[in-house]
């Protein structure tokens, strides 16, 4: 691996391949809530970007669930960040927000999807990642949908396997 492009160093705690433990919990208002696994892959090639795919699944059979990958850019010399995602529901979404410390906070700003997505449609995305003290990756998501005010979605914290 190239060495980490400077620009990106404040994102650098994001780095290295993660698996949920304990397992991630979903939930909203309008479905019943669920366990799931889920591995996130956040790396770099010595671009002033991250790269990140994160890939769920149902934890008792092993079931391929939602999955999304993108990449995450930083406005050099400021702590405005920018996550560019693609996600397989059909959704795409550009989201930004700052780093602040081992915290990232980020809203949906752009939001598409294709013709044939099916409804409930997600409208606004707010997703929050921070490294704890204990050096786990925590990720939380919340969506507002076309028949659902901002509710909580998931909530799922990751252990380091790799760097
Ligand atoms: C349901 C969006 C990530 C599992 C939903 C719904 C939407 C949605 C719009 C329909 C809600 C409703 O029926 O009112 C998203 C978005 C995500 C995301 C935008 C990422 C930013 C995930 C992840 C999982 C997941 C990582 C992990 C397994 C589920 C499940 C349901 C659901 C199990 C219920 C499905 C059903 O009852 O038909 N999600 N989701 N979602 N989501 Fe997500």
């Amino acid at each position: 691996v190239p060495p980490l492009n400077p620009a990106i160093s404040p994102l650098a705690w994001m780095l290295g391949t993660w698996v949920s433990e304990p397992g991630g919990k979903g939930e909203f208002p309008t479905i019943t809530p669920f366990n799931y696994k889920e591995e996130a892959v956040i790396s770099h090639a010595g671009q002033p970007m991250l790269n990140f795919t994160f890939c769920s699944s149902n934890p008792d059979t092993g079931k391929a669930l939602h999955r999304e990958c993108g990449f995450i850019r930083i406005n050099s010399g400021t702590n405005q960040v920018a996550f560019i995602c693609a996600e397989n529901i059909g959704v795409v979404e550009i989201e930004e927000g700052e780093v602040d410390g081992e915290q990232l906070t980020l809203m949906s700003r752009s939001l598409s999807r294709i013709s044939f997505a099916k409804e409930p449609h997600v409208q606004q995305v707010c997703r929050m990642f921070c490294l704890t003290a204990e050096g786990k990756l925590e990720q939380t998501v919340s969506m507002a949908t076309s028949t659902q005010a901002l509710a909580p979605h998931l909530h799922v914290t990751y252990r380091k396997l790799s760097s």
